[in-house]
């Protein structure tokens, strides 16, 4: 088995629940793999399996060419994991709480002080690094979290929803820190989130779960490929004409026009229909000053995998 991560048929139920169901996958070395659903989608439960906190019902993994199951401490020395409710400990301080785990990861005692100065640093929090846990805010303290699941510098780090309870200035640091993490010192990032937009931003594949069956898994680019290459349009025209402009556009099949000052957003026309569509606009006198395919957001994607995962009709 080659890849970070690779799991065949993977499979753990809790009494009637399929919590993960069949699910094969391999994560490469270096890249943020995003791993999307819903609640209940099995992200959760998957990281714990991978981590070897979790037995299996069924189906192979390897993590870093070992088993978790049975090599778990071996593979949770070179792994980081940010669970979704880290618990820190609220009446140490931040330096403490980093040195206490430094001495859990086995880190050489000498190398412990050098370790900890260095990640409170990276995660700026130095100056505040002898107040305790406790007074921190949600976004440091998630940054502690954070830190402390690096202590031991893994080589591949589970990110469980790192940001969900954080505020968008403090999801934002997060985000910084997780592109550090992979672009600079090149680690392997396993992402859960339900965060569209977090993952359209930081991830370089993503697996789309529900239920705990994957749906579909490539790069946002790909996945846009296979919902048939409809495009989304925005189309600048002269003020005047945007009435017209959005007749136009819809008896060209556009499922939804939306008019914004002057310019126009449509969805659903095929990319092929697109120079005729903009022939038609100009033989109608419209001024068109600009007109761009976008696109499709894994915000499209997600859904339109989702509506054709539940039986319905991709319009
Ligand atoms: N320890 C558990 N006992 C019973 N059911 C569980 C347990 N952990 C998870 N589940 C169930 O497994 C499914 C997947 O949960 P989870 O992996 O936490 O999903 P996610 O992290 O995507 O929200 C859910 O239906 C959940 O209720
Ligand atoms: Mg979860």
């Amino acid at each position: 088995m080659n890849g970070v991560i690779v799991t065949e048929n993977l499979t753990r139920r809790f009494g009637e629940t399929l919590a993960v169901d069949r699910l094969s996958l391999t994560v490469e070395a270096g890249e943020v793999f995003g791993f999307l659903g819903h609640n209940g989608a099995g992200k959760t439960t998957t990281v714990r399996l991978l981590n070897g906190v979790l037995l299996a019902d069924g189906g192979a993994m390897q993590v870093l060419g070992r088993s978790p199951q049975s090599d778990g401490p071996a593979v949770r020395a070179r792994t980081g994991v940010l669970t979704e409710t880290p618990s820190l400990e609220e009446r140490l301080t931040a330096r403490e709480n980093l040195t206490v785990y430094a001495n859990l990861y086995g880190i050489a005692l000498p190398q412990i002080k050098k370790r900890v100065d260095t990640v409170l640093e990276m995660f700026d929090l130095a100056e505040r690094a002898d107040e305790k846990a406790g007074a921190y805010s949600k976004g440091m303290k998630q940054r502690l979290a954070l830190a402390r699941a690096l202590l031991h510098q893994p080589e591949l780090l589970f990110l469980d929803e790192p940001t969900a309870a954080l505020d968008p200035v403090a999801a934002r640091q997060v985000h910084e820190i997780i592109t550090h993490l992979s672009r600079d010192e090149g680690r392997t990032v396993f992402l859960c989130t339900h965060n569209l937009n977090e993952a359209q931003r930081l991830c370089d594949r993503v697996a789309v779960m529900e239920h705990g069956r994957m749906l579909a898994l490539g790069t946002p680019a790909e996945l846009g490929q296979q919902l048939g290459g409809r495009a989304r349009l925005e189309i600048e025209v002269a003020p005047g004409d945007t009435g017209q402009a959005a007749d136009l556009l819809r008896s060209a099949g556009a499922t939804e026009v939306r008019v914004e000052h002057d310019t126009l957003y449509a969805a659903g026309i095929h990319r092929e229909a697109v120079p005729g569509l903009l022939a038609a606009l100009v033989t109608a006198g419209i001024h068109v000053y600009r007109l761009t395919p976008v696109e499709p957001s894994l915000e499209d994607i997600y859904f339109a995998i989702h509506d054709r995962a539940n039986g319905e009709v991709a319009s």
